[in-house]
């Protein structure tokens, strides 16, 4: 890939299905751009691990494939994206995933009372990753993670050099509890009837870019990083 670049940014939403690619992309934003990748379902993951209050509402929700309440996501959010290193941008992995989400981030963004620690550019890059519906349940059922730093490998396409395990930490990989078949189907159906909608709300404000998820990363990666250019132009 091309080298870092430390220009401003802003924010970048990456929307899609799961499996499409998003939290294999971000890593790649957070790389080139030096920007964070706020990632919900990794914060999610995180309160689980801890045992928080949160996590133990969010564990039975996320193991039935099923959206956690918008209010819990949404306050983490606010409170990720009011730490310093969210200043020159980041890149929303995950997150706005409902209709009232989209709506909640552009109002906070708008929000004077949040000006302390907005980015630069208050309006989103919002880019769509369109994924074949069998190259979503390869990637899924494929998937394998280090669960120390949190690289995203796959069986199929991205195996680790050595069988399930970290190229970089040398650990065993994981495999993710919503990862299993019979979570994949209510994952996806979330995504069809409550995270298509947020796709048309952009799209109806001119601010929806699309890429083909299906080329090889590389060329994803590619693309993403061209419209962010573009739009900083
Ligand atoms: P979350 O963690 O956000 O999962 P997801 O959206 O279902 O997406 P995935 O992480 O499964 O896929 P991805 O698009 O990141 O793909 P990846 O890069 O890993 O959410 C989990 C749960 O948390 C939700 O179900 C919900 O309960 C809850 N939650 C989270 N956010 C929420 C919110 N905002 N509101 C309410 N609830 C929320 O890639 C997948 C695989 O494909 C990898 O193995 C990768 O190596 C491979 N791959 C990627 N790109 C390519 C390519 N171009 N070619 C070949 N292989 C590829």
């Amino acid at each position: 890939m091309a080298q870092e670049t430390s220009l401003d940014v802003g924010p970048v939403v990456l929307l899609g299905p799961p499996g499409a690619g998003k939290g294999s992309q971000a890593k790649r934003i957070m790389e080139h751009y030096c920007i964070p990748q706020v990632s919900t379902g990794d914060i999610l993951r995180r309160h689980i691990a801890e045992g928080t209050d949160a996590g133990l509402v969010a564990k039975a929700v996320m193991a039935r494939g099923e959206l956690v309440s918008d209010v819990l996501v949404c306050e983490m959010v606010r409170q990720r994206l009011k730490q310093p290193d969210c200043k020159r941008g980041y890149v929303l992995d995950g997150f706005p995933r409902t209709a009232a989400q989209a709506g909640w981030l552009d109002a906070l963004l708008d929000d004077k009372l949040f000006d302390n620690s907005r980015p630069t550019r208050a309006w989103p890059i919002v880019i769509r990753l369109d994924v074949d519906y069998n190259q979503l349940l390869l990637r899924i059922t494929g998937r394998r993670s280090c669960p120390t730093c949190g690289r995203i490998y796959n069986v199929h396409f991205q195996p680790p050099r050595a069988d399930e395990v970290c190229d970089v930490e040398g650990c065993k990989l994981v495999i993710r509890n919503d990862d299993r078949l019979e979570v994949l189907q209510p994952r996806l159906s979330a995504y069809e009837e409550q995270t298509r909608p947020v796709a048309g709300y952009y799209q109806r404000t001119g601010r929806l870019m699309s890429v083909d998820g299906d080329l090889p990363m590389d060329e994803v990666t590619r693309r993403i990083f061209r419209i962010i250019e573009d739009h900083q132009a």
